[in-house]
């Protein structure tokens, strides 16, 4: 039952999780647990692989992971996150590829306290609202019984759930937390990583005392300019004018799609 810092979807910022580093060891954790998205966005993905290898994380794929080492395809991804994966798999060194390949998709790191990237069953779904996590708690009751707090990351938010039967509320925001024993916690420690965040920059992540039983939510300031000149300067961000080119393509295929479908359906009809 050790002090637990929890982190996820570092995204190659470097600065952030030397930031949130700094802030977890000062409060003693014992042990660090990862989430995943180690990689994507942003220059510095050799860097935070290292890191996170050798401080020995207890750590968990994501899917930004999975597609950079080619185990998960760019089917869902965003067009910016797609252009910086398509970077990242030329950038990661041989060790880097390595250790990713071999990322298990979830584990649990003492009885009743599991991490999971995603969703419990779908590493690329997003756990932000009351009945995805309804579905989810039904999930992680069948596939993980005596399961008691589920650390969750992709959504980039911080966010704690509580489920009591059929019944998920979602806690107020702030920053601790007294969690009751008899209760399933659904719990996103927020991300290291805030490039793609809107207003202030800041790298989030949690500690967990599975003694105590108590979480506290961290947000901390990390040199975000620093972070935003190398991504652009290395070739991690798809320009305005290109990202408006992506969005025309898809429009045209998504008509071009609805107009072969609508003549497929009048053929078939005569
Ligand atoms: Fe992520
Ligand atoms: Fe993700």
């Amino acid at each position: 039952m050790a002090r637990t810092g929890v982190i996820a979807d570092i995204h190659g910022n470097r600065e952030a999780l030397v930031a949130a580093l700094a802030a977890l060891e000062a409060r003693g954790v014992e042990r660090l647990a990862c989430l995943g998205d180690i990689v994507g966005y942003n220059a510095d993905p050799d860097e935070c692989a290292a890191i996170v290898r050798e401080r020995r994380m207890l750590t968990i794929a994501g899917n930004h992971d999975l597609i950079s080492v080619r185990r998960l395809g760019f089917g869902r991804c965003a067009n910016n996150a797609a252009y910086a994966l398509r970077r990242t798999r030329r950038a990661i060194a041989a060790e880097t590829a390595a250790y990713l390949e071999q990322l298990p998709m979830y584990r649990e790191i003492e009885p009743g306290v599991m991490l999971v990237h995603g969703g419990v069953r779908d590493v690329q779904q997003y756990m932000t609202n009351r009945s995805v996590i309804e579905q989810n708690a039904a999930w992680l009751r069948e596939d993980f019984p005596g399961a008691r707090v589920c650390f969750f990351g992709h959504s980039h938010e911080q966010k704690v759930y509580r489920v009591e039967g059929d019944c998920v509320e979602e806690a107020a925001a702030q920053e601790r937390h007294a969690l009751e024993r008899d209760a399933l916690y659904f719990i996103n420690p927020g991300s290291v990583d805030a490039s793609r965040k809107r207003g202030e920059k800041l790298a989030e992540c949690a500690l967990f005392d599975p003694h105590a039983w108590t979480l506290e939510l961290l947000r901390l300031p990390y040199d975000a300019a620093a972070t935003e000149a190398k991504s652009a300067v290395c070739g991690y961000r798809l320009a305005p004018w290109a990202q408006g080119m992506y969005a025309l393509v898809g429009r045209m295929q998504a008509l071009a799609n609805r107009v072969f479908r609508s003549g497929w359906r009048r053929a078939r009809a005569r």
